[in-house]
């Protein structure tokens, strides 16, 4: 790992991890603002402090249109935030032109994963994610298959696209600080 010659973060920008859910947005953001030195958020949690309710309730109670809404109105909160790290919902990239938004605003890097990988990491998770949670077992990678070829189409809007399988976070740095 090496930060920028003078120990600062190296961008005055901010970067927006994409990709579906179990594609390691959270992880792959804590671990490179705390190489670099950047602040950190997770555009769910913020949401759910922000609103006090956890996503599956604001899903079950306020439907998936109202929390794409709020979602984008979220994301848009951080329009005048720097050295910045924001790690999307699995969604986020897919609504109200939020993918341009972000063009717009920072640096997008998809972290992309086969249907098998995130069947594989999501089978064990999908009870509290509400897109998930009524697939059965046997179910979920042709469906998340389907989804993200729905997706994929937004997430390729990307500046950056990484092998997530394969990443490490020196590769990882070294594409997004060279862009
Ligand atoms: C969603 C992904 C979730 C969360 C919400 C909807 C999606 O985020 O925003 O449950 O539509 O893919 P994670 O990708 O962080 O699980």
């Amino acid at each position: 790992m090496h930060p920028s010659p003078d120990n600062r973060s190296p961008i005055k920008s901010k970067i927006f991890l994409i990709g579906f859910m179990g594609s390691g947005k959270t992880h792959w953001a804590r671990l490179l603002s705390s190489a670099y030195q950047l602040s950190y958020a997770d555009l769910d949690d913020v949401i759910e402090k922000e609103y006090n309710q956890k996503i599956a309730t604001i899903f079950k109670e306020k439907g998936e249109a109202y929390f794409r809404e709020i979602e984008a109105k979220v994301l848009r909160s951080f329009s005048e935030e720097q050295n910045c790290i924001i790690a999307c919902g699995g969604g986020t990239a897919c609504y109200h032109d939020n993918m341009q938004w972000m063009n717009e605003n920072g640096i997008t890097v998809y972290l992309q994963d086969s249907p098998a990988v995130l069947a594989k990491r999501l089978l064990k998770e999908k009870s509290h994610r509400p897109v998930l949670m009524n697939i059965p077992d046997n179910e979920l990678e042709s469906f998340i298959a389907g989804k993200l070829t729905e997706r994929e189409s937004f997430y390729k809007q990307a500046k950056i696209i990484v092998d997530e399988e394969t990443l490490t976070v020196q590769q990882l740095a070294d594409t997004i600080f060279n862009t």
